[in-house]
C-alpha cells in the first residue's frame, strides 16, 4: 500500500489516537507470567502487539480479546508457560523480540524467536550479551535473528550497558524475575520506565536511582488491571500535522506523558510549538494529561543531545518540523535511529532531498536547513514512523506527495489515515507503483 497526499488545510477537532504499543506488549508479558487475571483496557491493537498476543497463546496462555482495545490475560504463573512447538514469530517488533528474549532465557524449555525482513536485521547482541552474563544460552545469526533460546538457570548480574535501551534494561528485568540473586542495570542515559512501574504494580519490588534499577531476583507477580494511555509517539504525528497547518487547534485526550518519553514535547516548545497539557491524571501507574496543540511557527534549534533517548521514536517527526522550521535544526548524538526499523537518519534525509529540503548527514547525526517542501515520491523503506511523518508533512508541500510502502503504518497505528481524514487532510491509499505524473 502506499498513501498519496495532497496539501490540506487542517480543521480544528478533539480526537484520541490508539493505545500506547510499549506499554501493551508488556501487559500481555508480564500479565501472562503473572499469578491470577489482568485485564488490559485501551490496548493497541496493532500488528507488533497482536504478534506478542500470539506468542504467549502458543505458549499456552488463554488470552481474549472481547473487543479490539479489551484484554483479558489469564496469567499462567512465572513457571506456567508450554515449550513453544512451532517458532514464535515477532513480525516488525524489536520490543517484542529482546523482551521475550529475556522472558524465555530463565524457562524449562527452548524456544525460537524470528522476525520480518527489517527486524532479521536488527542487533540482538545488546541483550545477548547480557543475557549470557546471567547464564543464558542464547544462539543467533551472528548477533541477528533467528533467535534459538536454550532455557537455563540463571544468577545475578551487574550490567553497565553501553546503549540507553529501555529494550535491553526491561531484557534484563524480566530474565531477573528467573534468577537467582539481584539483577542491577545501570544506563548511560534515562529511557522509558514503563516496565519498572508495571512490574511494581504488579507487586515486584524495585530499587530505583538515576538511570540505575536493582530488583531481587526470582519475585513473583499477580495479575492487576491494567487502563493503557494513548500512545504520544501515535499523537506526535498529530500534533506535527496541528503545528505545520495554518490556523487549527487540536486536543488529543487521553495521551501518557511519562517523563521518560515526552523529549519531543519538549523539542518542539523550543522550536516554538504552542503545546499545552490540561487535564492530568493517572491511567494504572502512568501520567496522563489531554493536550492542546495550536499550530505554530517554527524556528530551528541546536537539539539537546541529552533529551534524545526520551524522544527516542519522534526523530521522523522532528526531522520533518525542522525541515519546515525557518533555520537550520542540528541533531546530535542520534546513532541509536539507524538501527531502528530502519536506518532513520539515512531514509529521513533521502525523502527530505527528494521533497527539495537540504540535509547534512554524519554518522550519528544530521544538520536540516528549514524550507517549504515540493511535491514527488518518497520511500518509507517499511518503517511506520518514516510513512507517517512524511505524510503528516506532506499537508503543507506545495504539490501531492505519494509515498511508497506503508503497509507497515498498521504495527503502531492502525486508524491513522481514518484519523487523518477525520481533520480534513486529502490523503487516499493507493496499491501499485506510482503513475510517471505522481513520481
Ligand atoms: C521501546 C524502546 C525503544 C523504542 C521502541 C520501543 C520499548 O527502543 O525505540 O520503539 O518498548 O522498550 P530501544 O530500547 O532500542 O531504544
Amino acid at each position: 500500500m502506499n498513501f498519496v497526499v495532497e496539501p490540506s488545510a487542517l480543521k480544528s477537532d478533539t480526537l484520541s489516537v490508539p493505545g500506547d504499543k510499549s506499554i501493551s506488549h508488556r501487559a500481555l508479558m508480564l500479565g501472562s507470567i503473572a499469578v491470577g487475571r489482568t485485564r488490559i483496557h485501551g490496548f493497541l491493537a496493532g500488528e507488533d502487539c497482536l504478534a506478542t498476543l500470539t506468542a504467549l497463546r502458543t505458549m499456552g496462555v488463554s488470552i481474549e480479546q472481547p473487543a479490539a482495545a479489551e484484554v483479558i490475560v489469564d496469567g499462567v504463573g512465572k513457571h506456567g508457560l508450554r515449550a513453544p512447538e512451532v517458532p514464535l514469530h515477532m513480525g516488525n517488533s524489536g520490543t517484542a523480540m529482546r523482551l521475550f528474549a529475556g522472558m524465555l532465557a530463565g524457562q524449562a524449555f527452548s524456544a525460537e524467536l524470528l522476525g520480518d525482513e527489517s527486524l532479521s536485521s536488527r542487533p540482538m547482541d545488546r541483550v545477548i550479551k547480557p543475557l549470557k552474563m546471567m547464564g543464558a544460552e542464547i544462539h543467533s545469526n551472528d548477533g541477528n535473528p533467528p533467535l534459538q533460546i536454550k532455557g537455563r538457570q540463571l544468577s545475578s548480574v551487574l550490567y553497565r550497558s553501553p546503549v540507553a535501551s529501555a529494550q535491553v534494561k526491561s531484557a534484563i528485568l524480566l530474565a531477573g524475575l528467573y534468577a537467582n540473586g539481584e539483577v542491577t542495570v545501570v544506563e548511560p542515559a534515562i529511557t522509558r520506565d514503563h516496565t519498572e512501574r508495571m512490574l511494581r504494580s504488579m507487586g515486584v519490588e524495585l530499587g530505583i536511582g538515576e538511570s540505575q534499577v536493582i530488583m531481587r531476583g526470582g519475585q513473583d507477580l499477580a495479575g492487576v488491571d491494567v487502563r493503557i494511555p494513548a500512545d504520544l509517539s501515535s499523537a506526535a504525528f498529530v500534533i506535527l500535522a496541528t503545528l505545520l497547518a495554518t490556523d487549527a487547534e487540536v486536543k488529543i485526550t487521553g495521551v501518557g506523558v511519562n517523563p521518560s518519553r515526552t523529549g519531543v514535547l519538549d523539542i518542539l516548545q523550543a522550536m516554538g510549538a504552542d503545546i499545552s497539557l490540561d487535564n492530568a491524571q493517572y491511567y494504572s501507574e502512568e501520567p496522563v494529561a489531554d493536550l492542546t496543540v495550536r499550530s505554530s511557527k517554527l524556528h530551528g534549534i541546536d537539539i539537546d543531545p541529552d533529551k534524545v533517548s526520551l524522544a527516542i521514536d519522534e526523530f521522523p517527526v522532528l526531522f520533518v518540523a525542522a525541515a519546515c522550521a525557518e533555520g537550520r535544526t542540528t541533531f546530535t548524538g542520534i546513532g541509536e535511529l539507524r538501527v531502528k526499523e530502519s536506518d532513520r537518519i539515512a531514509t529521513m534525509a533521502e525523502g527530505l532531498k527528494v521533497l527539495g529540503v537540504a540535509v547534512d548527514e554524519s554518522p550519528d547525526g544530521a544538520v536540516i536547513h528549514g524550507s517549504k517542501f515540493s511535491g514527488g515520491s518518497v520511500r518509507s523503506h517499511g518503517d511506520h514512523r518514516i510513512a507517517m511523518a512524511f505524510a503528516a508533512g506532506a499537508t503543507i508541500a506545495r504539490m501531492p506527495v505519494y509515498i511508497e510502502g506503508t503497509d507497515a503504518v498498521n504495527t503502531s497505528f492502525p486508524g491513522f489515515v481514518a484519523c487523518l481524514k477525520s481533520l480534513g487532510v486529502n490523503i487516499t491509499e493507493q496499491q501499485g507503483s506510482p503513475s510517471a505524473a505522481q513520481l
